[in-house]
């Protein structure tokens, strides 16, 4: 059932894309639909810009070329899900730990479409723990950093991200400040993305329920 929402979500993105030659591509199942549904209509734009290896992957499988984002310039259009949303359509994303190169590619993008079913939307974020991606060594000085922040780290074991760097998971955060937190959590040295999108959210939010979608505006 939550599939078949993400899917519709992933169906109201197609009607945004058009007009796209390059199509920034997110990571996750929500998004593997969004791929899904590109393919058909490969024909109408050149490729994408992915952010991470299963996502390139699945492209490359469906016959759509992959781009290094170093070599197309600003892109049209992100399309990305997320792991949890707030009105401001702010975003906690990382859950999938593809949060550095999606947060990259968001920047690069003029238009950043989010895609969720409904139980991504939430009044305040910070129930779903919040990833951060960490060079290695740093990994025990950054939990000492979070914890002193009042956060409770949790090293996500037996897992590294396409940039060869670990992830901390950080519980118990009330998040009621995301642009500042997402600031301070970023300065910390080791630190390489914060999942939280606050500084730079999602311009357009596609939110499937069973009701139909509702389509979130910045
Ligand atoms: C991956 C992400 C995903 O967008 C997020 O985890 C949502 O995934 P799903 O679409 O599978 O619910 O940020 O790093």
């Amino acid at each position: 059932m939550q599939d078949d929402l993400k899917k519709q979500a992933a169906e109201a993105a197609i009607p945004y894309v058009k007009n796209s030659r390059i199509i920034g591509v997110g990571t996750g199942s929500t998004v593997n639909h969004f791929i899904d549904l590109l393919a058909p209509i490969k024909h109408r734009f050149e490729g994408a810009v992915s952010s991470s290896e299963a996502s390139t992957e699945r492209l490359q499988a469906l016959g759509i070329p992959v781009f290094d984002l170093n070599t197309v310039g600003t892109l049209d259009i992100y399309v990305d899900g997320a792991d949890e949303i707030n009105s401001n359509l702010e975003l906690i994303k990382g859950g999938g730990g593809a949060l550095t190169r999606e947060k990259i590619i968001a920047a690069a993008s003029r238009l950043f479409v989010c895609i969720a079913d409904q139980s991504k939307l939430v009044s305040r974020l910070g129930a779903f723990p919040l990833p951060i991606e960490v060079i290695p060594m740093a990994r025990s000085y950054v939990a000492r950093e979070i914890i002193a922040l009042g956060g409770h780290p949790v090293w996500r074991e037996n897992f590294i991200t396409d940039n060869g760097n670990v992830i901390l998971d950080i519980q118990r955060l009330d998040i009621l400040e995301p642009i500042k937190l997402e600031s301070t959590l970023n300065n910390i040295s080791g630190v390489v993305t914060v999942g939280l999108f606050a500084n730079r959210s999602a311009d357009t939010v596609l939110l499937a329920s069973e009701q139909g979608i509702q389509t979130l505006n910045l």
